[in-house]
């Protein structure tokens, strides 16, 4: 008798822990379910810090981790499953925890409703376009406005910016700063800056971004990667290695979905155009296409190309989106950062 009202008091406290789950779980709580602290710190050396890493990383994964068995495997997946709900949602319980969901500004109004109110948490958002478009244009000014509060309380927050073509400039920061009247220093502080230097450079990263997810939960709200494609372009060349780099590039996105998830940020991507070369004989419309193939154009959650206007004006049109109409939207550059255009 006693034992049962002990085991209700015990599952209802379960069920607590479950509600208020918190959504950057460390993985050393798994202290508490037999896991000891060398294996949940290769765990951690391997970008995986939350027991929602430990969920959305495969068994597969975690045994190629150095020193980490097949054994040691199934103990840790069965702790983490007992941490945190995997299993099935209501619509209604999902609604509830979308709300968590964020919109980050662009700077400029016309865009953002485009885009439903700007660059969304827990989502790929890709722009592409041909050079001069605005694609670096707008990761800086990306960098600032998501340090600012915004609607339906937005607190602002840290961005990391992932620099693949050396195109990254503090000035430009500067000067976007002053038309928000931002204080230079702190707001400089609040980016953090890495230059990759090869694909495989780039993924390293990620488990480096990670990690500072992790060290200050819920600080930083937007991971930029300008240009996502540009390396894989110069690693893999020709078609031969078509197969190894759309794999390599498949493991790459999946990474960024997966962290744009497990600390609520927005993940924000650039890419670049080529010419396609069966274009001209077939009667498609719009002959130039983004790089990446299907493997990225899945893997984004909204598409945006950009496409000159007159001067500083840029058009950008929605390509592919779950929940927008394919509109379009005139923005302009300006040394303030991406603005409306004036009429
Ligand atoms: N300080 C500034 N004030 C106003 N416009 C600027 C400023 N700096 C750059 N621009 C404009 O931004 C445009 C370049 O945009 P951006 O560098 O974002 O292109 P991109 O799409 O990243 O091109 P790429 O494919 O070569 O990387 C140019 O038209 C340039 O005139
Ligand atoms: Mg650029």
């Amino acid at each position: 008798m006693f034992q049962h009202e002990d085991q209700v008091v015990c599952s209802n406290e379960l069920q607590d822990n479950l509600d208020d789950e918190s959504f950057f779980q460390d993985i050393d709580v798994l202290q508490n379910h037999g896991i000891n602290v060398a294996d949940l710190k290769k765990l951690k050396s391997a970008g995986i810090c939350t027991v929602k890493g430990i969920q959305m990383t495969t068994r597969k994964k975690l045994c190629n981790i150095k020193g980490i068995s097949e054994a040691k495997v199934d103990k840790i997946k069965e702790a983490a499953g007992k941490l945190s709900s995997s299993d099935f949602l209501t619509a209604l319980e999902y609604s509830d925890k979308r709300r968590m969901v964020f919109r980050i500004a662009t700077g400029s109004q016309e865009l953002d409703k485009l885009l439903g109110g700007g660059i969304e948490s827990m989502a790929i958002t890709e722009v592409f376009g041909e050079f001069r478009t605005g694609k670096t244009q707008l990761s800086h000014t990306l960098c600032v406005t998501a340090q600012l509060p915004g609607k339906n309380g937005y607190s602002g927050g840290k961005v990391v910016f992932i620099d693949t073509e050396n195109t990254f400039r503090p000035d430009r920061l500067r000067e976007i700063a002053d038309r928000f009247n931002l204080d230079h220093t702190a707001m400089l502080d609040n980016v953090l800056y890495a230059r990759a230097y090869t694909s495989e450079h780039q993924m390293e990263l990620l488990d480096c971004v990670a990690a500072k997810f992790h060290e200050e939960p819920g600080v930083f709200k937007l991971l930029i990667v300008d240009s996502i494609m540009a390396l894989f372009r110069v690693d893999f060349s020709g078609r031969g290695e078509l197969a190894d780099r759309q794999q390599k590039l498949a493991q790459m996105l999946s990474r960024l979905q997966k962290i744009s998830e497990e600390y609520n940020v927005g993940v924000f991507v650039t890419n670049q155009m080529t010419a396609d070369p069966g274009a001209t004989m077939s009667f498609q419309a719009d002959p130039k296409k983004p790089i990446g193939g299907h493997i990225l154009a899945h893997a984004s959650t909204t598409r945006i190309s950009l496409r000159k206007g007159r001067g500083e004006v840029r058009i950008a049109k929605i390509y592919d989106s779950p929940d927008m109409p394919e509109n379009e939207a005139t923005f302009a550059i300006t040394p303030g950062g991406i603005n409306d255009a004036k009429e």
